[in-house]
Parts: structure tokens; sequence; C-alpha cells
């Protein structure tokens, strides 16, 4: 078989994700390594995890960014290279009628966290980046710079909840609070909305009459160290390709979209 893969994370909280990827990358389960993980938190304790087995670990500090830019935007400088209109003509994160001062400012400080995360990971040649529980939306100005190659997306993301229903942070309560019998996780590729990219894979998990939504929530998060590590594993294999399905609604307008295709082995 080819060579093994090299992964990147990214991480925001307990990693236990990234858990279930190093210890797939360890079994064979992924043909793959993980060089780098990265976190916008300095207290993740997946870092750790990380550490544990003698993985490079770095941390942006999104939220320090953040709040430097509130008290002195002038001092918090863009990237050289980043372009306030070409993110707006391209970002899908804000309607059109969001607050201009409010979408600047993020594009901006997000720029900024980003660039630094680019430095960090420009040590270390990857195939794959996988976002493991990472908390912040990522934006044209770092998927472009990761995206190279044409049709060739190279970054994942898991997200709790059976996508396209429940985008956001907390998947799991939202399917708990609006009474679905069934929720699950999805693995997609990152495009520039809010866990809106192709869908690579999912998993169902029941909602159980009289559960606890941290039951529920147990349940998911298990489903989710089982469905990452196959996805990344049909990445390794060379066998997700982007491929276009156009659909005709009711009233005629014509949506086009890039799905993901799993090539038999
Ligand atoms: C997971 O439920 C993931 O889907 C969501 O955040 C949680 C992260 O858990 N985005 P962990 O850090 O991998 O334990």
């Amino acid at each position: 078989m080819d060579r093994k893969i090299r992964i990147g994370a990214l991480i925001s909280g307990g990693g236990t994700n990234l858990l279930a990827i190093m210890d797939a990358c360890e079994s064979g389960g992924i043909h793959g390594r993980m060089v780098f993980v990265g976190s916008d938190r300095p207290d993740a304790a997946g870092l750790d995890r990380a550490r544990t087995r003698n993985i490079p670990t770095f941390t942006v500090d999104y939220r320090r960014i953040i709040d430097d830019y509130r008290v002195a935007p002038e001092a918090v400088l863009p990237p050289d290279d980043f372009d306030l209109e070409e993110i707006l003509a391209k970002q899908s994160l804000f309607a059109p009628e969001a607050d201009p001062g409010r979408v600047n400012r993020f594009f901006l400080t997000r720029a900024v966290a980003e660039a630094r995360l680019m430095a960090a990971m420009a040590a270390t040649p990857f195939d794959l980046l996988v976002l493991a529980g990472f908390m912040r939306n990522l934006t044209p100005y770092f998927i472009d710079r990761i995206n190279t190659a044409a049709l060739k997306p190279r970054i994942m993301n898991i997200h709790p909840a059976l996508l396209p229903a429940f985008p956001g942070t907390d998947g799991y309560g939202d399917t708990f609070r609006y009474g679905c019998k069934v929720g699950g996780c999805t693995v997609h590729f990152v495009d520039y909305g809010e866990d809106s990219g192709p869908i690579i894979g999912q998993r169902t998990v029941a909602v159980v009459p009289g559960e606890t939504l941290d039951a529920f929530r147990k349940k998911g998060l298990a489903a989710e160290w089982r469905l990452y590590p196959e996805c990344i594993q049909l990445f390794a294999q060379g066998r997700l390709q982007l491929v276009p399905r156009t659909r005709t609604l009711a009233d005629g307008e014509i949506i086009n979209r890039w799905i993901v295709e799993i090539l038999p082995q």
C-alpha cells in the first residue's frame, strides 16, 4: 500500500475524537500518522493526550487575539495577504443583512489567528487536516491556503448532528430539545459555510424515550469515535471523490452542489 498519510489535527477541548484517531493510526485502522495537534485554547486537555504520544503541539490563543482587538483595534494588524473584499465575497458564515462592523471584525481577527495557525503548521507537511472538536469556524482566508488543489479538499470536520439538520455548536442538545427520535453525527469536508460542506459519512443514534440529554450525548460521542476513523481511512485509501450534483427545486430554482462519492476499494 502507499505511504501512510500525514494527519494534522485542530482541537479545542477534551480530544476524545483525537484519541480515537490516534489509536486507529496505531492499530492500523487508519493508514496514517498524526504529525501535529494544534488548539485555539492553551488549556485544551487534548494537547496533553498528544504530548503523551510525543506528537508536536501548538496553541493559537483566539480569545486573546479577539480581546486585544476589542481593546486596541489599530494594534491588531491583518496579515499582509489579507483581502477583506475577497473574503466577504466568498464567505457564507454571515447573512447579507448582518452588521458589517461585526462581520469585518470577525474576519479580520480570524485571519490574524489563522495566519498564526498556518505559521505553526508550516514546519510540518500534512495530507489531511482534521478538526476534532475545534470550536472555531475557519474562514476562506485559511481554507483557500490549505485546499490548494482543485477538487481535492483536505480539511475534515466531525459534527454532532445529522447534517444538514442542526449546524452550530450544540448538535446533540438541539436534536434532543427538538424532540427528534433519531440523531447522530456527520463527518464532512469543510467549505465556506458553517457545517455545510460535502458529507463523507454519517451514523445514526436513537433517542430512547425517557433518556437524558447527557446519556444521548454519550452515545453520540461513542458513535463519533467509530465514524471519524472510518472516514479518515477512506481518505487515506484515496476513495473520496467530489462529483457535481444538480437539484431542481419546486419553484424551478436550480441548486448545484458538490457531493462526495465513495469509490469502491
Ligand atoms: C464532539 O461532539 C464533536 O462532534 C464536537 O465537539 C465534541 C468534541 O469532543 N464538535 P472531543 O474534544 O473530541 O472529546
